[in-house]
């Protein structure tokens, strides 16, 4: 076997799966109210951009390869119904407007749809008396918020909140308001993941009452269930399907991958991106290695693409 493995020319030459710049999404957050791009402590190297600096991100992605990035909002007021998310001249809204002023159709631009950054109390859907998420009246919310992101720009929706049935209501929504053309990229197998953990501080979201999301995402003890979810969101109308987080789910991305026949996403999210910057930090490991070595193997399993926050990093090392 090693007759494939002495030099580095032989090594490339039968290398099967290779990184390039169009793999990535970049995941940007943009904060209302802020005269500064904010730096997140738990995300080293992330911040909260303002307007401006986002719009100098995007054109940086597009020098560098990146085909795509995703937009996240923090609002300066939450409320109950997170109103912030479906005003038209909502945080988002008026970033995803002021990107595709500056870079056109280079990048795909991509919204997250969700309400938790919206949400007094940080679930992704509308909280009924009782405490539980009302999964029918957090759809009607979801369906308004996807044409208000549709007409701000967005060429591809990405609901992220698990709520039974999003992807068919907010199809209907779209192609109700004439955005036939907008494309959905389906969050289908979230976990309850505790590696999202730092993206909460990036959003500065927190959910009541010590709360947490495992009525509505996925159980990290099953895997059967993400191919269901996957089939469903397809069946719904889901142009792409994710997989959430990656690197401690690459057994479902790859069956995903086996049992669908349109792209599928993998997101490598806040926490794994910060364990790599902390174990870096103290001298643990190589992180640049380590980046490269986990994003191959996410393609590797089987990844369409990958959102990652090391998007524009590995975009300039692999020389895009
Ligand atoms: C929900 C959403 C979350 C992430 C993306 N969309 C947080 C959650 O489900 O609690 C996590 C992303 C990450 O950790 O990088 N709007």
């Amino acid at each position: 076997m090693r007759r494939l493995r002495s030099t580095e020319a032989i090594r490339r030459l039968v290398a099967e799966v290779k990184l390039s710049p169009d793999d990535f999404v970049a995941p940007v957050i943009v904060r209302e109210a802020i005269a500064e791009p904010n730096p997140i402590m738990s995300l080293p190297g992330v911040v909260q951009h303002t307007i401006d600096s986002l719009t100098l991100e995007a054109k940086r992605l597009v020098s560098l390869g990146v085909p795509a990035l995703i937009c996240f909002g923090v609002p300066a007021l939450k409320d109950a119904r997170g109103s912030g998310a479906s005003d038209p001249d909502g945080i988002v809204q008026q970033a995803m407007r002021a990107v595709r002023d500056a870079v056109g159709d280079q990048l795909v631009v991509m919204a997250d749809l969700c309400l938790d950054e919206y949400t007094d109390h940080g679930h992704c859907g509308i909280v009924r008396p009782d405490g539980a998420v009302d999964n029918d009246a957090t759809l009607e919310r979801y369906a308004e918020i996807a044409v208000v992101q549709a007409d701000a720009g967005a060429a591809v929706i990405a609901p992220s909140g698990m709520m039974d049935g999003q992807v068919a209501a907010i199809r209907r929504g779209l192609d109700t308001a004439g955005h036939q053309e907008t494309a959905i990229l389906a969050y289908s197998a979230k976990y309850a993941s505790a590696l999202y953990g730092p993206f909460r501080e990036a959003v500065d979201v927190t959910i009541a009452g010590g709360g947490d999301r495992r009525a509505y995402q996925q159980d990290w003890h099953n895997a059967t269930e993400a191919l269901a979810e996957a089939r469903l969101d397809i069946e719904e109308g889901a142009d792409m399907v994710m997989v959430k987080p990656a690197i401690t789910y690459l057994d479902v991305l790859s069956a995903v991958r086996a049992a669908v026949d349109v792209p599928v996403a993998a997101y490598q999210v806040s926490g794994e991106y910060s364990m790599i910057r902390a174990a870096e930090e103290r001298g643990f490991l190589d992180g640049q290695a380590v980046m490269l070595e986990q994003l191959t193997a996410i393609k590797r399993a089987g990844a369409s693409f990958i959102l990652t926050y090391f998007a524009a990093e590995a975009a300039e090392l692999l020389g895009g």
